[in-house]
């Protein structure tokens, strides 16, 4: 069952208890009021009848007029006369209905029926005469009408007010509920790949105002990521095809007839400079979907000094086949990390550095500590620098300059994003340094390692 009909359910019933008991309490004290006034005008009814025995001689009915009823008319009236047990005389009323004999034995006001009609009956001790007893009573008919039509206008009133009830709760829970309920069918929506969905506001409450902005905001960082996987595969799968393609294309045109020894060796290069390329990028993307994940190998403290210079090493050749020099500025540093990612981080950098410097130029790496617990590696080059419109793009994934495509050659826009993964999975942060005025700086914060604990009392 909905929550929406549960409350509403809930709530009628309790309603209902509560009108309920609380008429059927008023119904059962309005009859006991009644029931008592009306004993009162028995026993004054009963002591009229005893009095007007006594004026008559030879003890004997008189034809008194029953007692005055609700709308002022005298009632039916119900008298017998009983001389040793036995009924001596009786008004018209009883001698007509009532069944003979009463008990006369019970001393309080009591029921009796008088074939369809129910009687207040009250028997009373006649003066001076120890054998005769009177019996007066009085019909029920008005007290019963009265109670009927209370019953009746407190069951009308109980089944308005529970109509009432239900009606108001509903539509107050549906007013309270239709935002989560907007937020709930929004929710399917996107679990249905709907990711243009958003929750319309229809309160005006700030907290559900508040909850409704979160969930929209959630949906929009949702698309966002998979807007991004989505481009990153498609982009994955074009870098993959290209050099998948040379490798078939050189293998083909290989086998389709006998070739010259030089032939086969310019073929196989050409498969191996497309099986390289595939190999970095397969790497690249492994390297990138591990940092992704939680499973990282052990860290340790690393001097940032030792991991420049193995990532210079890892570049030499290349700077030097370029003409680019590369020179250190290093304090020493420790930094808590995994030795093998940072000279990742580091390689990338100068790679890219050294690829946008021309000839003759210089690349300056500095380490130094920023700050008290901060640890700096900054890459600066004096080549042509990054267009303003690229500054945050350049870390996504594949990304490239259109004219680094021509230019620069081959690599598939994966250094950055990957420098970028490993600051952040060593709690750092990798970012381009605000424009030079000439060249590209990019400055990598990492958190230095705790120093060592000296032992007291050590020497
Ligand atoms: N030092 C730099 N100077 C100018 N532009 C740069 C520099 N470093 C990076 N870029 C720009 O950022 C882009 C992305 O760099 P990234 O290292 O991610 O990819 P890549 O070097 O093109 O390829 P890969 O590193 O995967 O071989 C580059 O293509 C280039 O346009
Ligand atoms: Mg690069």
């Amino acid at each position: 069952m909905k929550f929406r009909t549960r409350l509403v359910a809930a709530l009628s019933v309790t309603t209902a208890v509560t009108f309920g008991s609380a008429f059927g309490a008023v119904s059962v004290l309005v009859d006991s009021s009644e029931e008592r006034e009306l004993d009162d005008a028995l026993h004054e009814a009963a002591r009229d009848e005893v009095r007007a025995l006594r004026e008559v001689p030879g003890l004997e009915l008189g034809a008194a007029a029953g007692p005055l009823g609700d709308d002022a008319t005298p009632l039916e009236r119900y008298v017998a006369l009983y001389l040793g047990g036995r009924r001596a005389s009786a008004s018209a009323a009883f001698a007509a209905a009532c069944a003979d004999p009463p008990d006369l034995a019970v001393a309080h006001p009591h029921d009796v029926s008088c074939g369809a009609v129910r009687v207040r009956a009250l028997v009373v001790a006649v003066p001076r005469r120890t054998d005769a007893r009177l019996l007066v009573g009085v019909p029920r008919t008005n007290l019963e009408a009265d109670a009927l039509y209370l019953r009746r206008t407190l069951a009308l009133a109980l089944a308005l007010a529970v109509g009432t009830a239900t009606l108001v709760t509903t539509l107050l829970v549906r007013r309270l509920t239709r935002q989560h309920e907007a937020i709930a069918q929004t929710a399917h929506r996107v679990a249905d790949g709907d990711l243009a969905a958003r929750v319309e506001t229809l309160s005006n409450d700030a907290d559900v105002v508040a909850l409704t902005r979160d969930v929209n905001h959630m949906i929009s960082r949702v698309e966002t990521l998979v807007t991004s996987q989505r481009r990153f595969v498609a982009h994955a799968a074009h870098e993959l095809r290209s050099p998948l393609t040379a490798l078939y294309g050189e293998l083909q045109l290989a086998s389709r007839k006998e070739r010259s020894v030089e032939e086969y060796r310019s073929a196989i290069a050409e498969a191996l400079n497309a099986s390289r390329r595939l190999k970095t990028l397969t790497e690249e993307l492994l390297v990138l979907a591990r940092l992704g994940t939680q499973a990282q190998p052990e860290s340790g403290d690393v001097g940032l000094r030792d991991v420049v210079d193995d990532a210079i090493a890892q570049i030499a050749q290349e700077a030097a086949s370029k003409g680019v020099a590369v020179e250190v500025q290093a304090e020493p540093v420790v930094v808590r990390g995994r030795r093998g990612d940072l000279v990742r981080l580091v390689r990338n950098l100068i790679e890219n550095a050294v690829a946008h410097s021309d000839p003759g130029l210089t690349v300056t790496v500095t380490v130094r500590q920023a700050g008290t617990d901060e640890a700096e590696v900054r890459v600066a080059d004096e080549g042509s620098g990054v267009p303003e419109a690229d500054r945050e793009r350049i870390f996504e994934p594949f990304f490239r300059a259109a004219e680094d495509r021509e230019r620069v050659g081959p690599g598939a826009g994966l250094g950055l994003a990957i420098a970028r993964e490993i600051a952040r999975t060593h709690a750092g942060e990798l970012r381009l340094a605000p424009a030079a005025a000439s060249g590209a700086v990019f400055v990598a914060r990492l958190p230095r390692a705790p120093a060592p604990s000296t032992t007291e009392g050590s020497a």
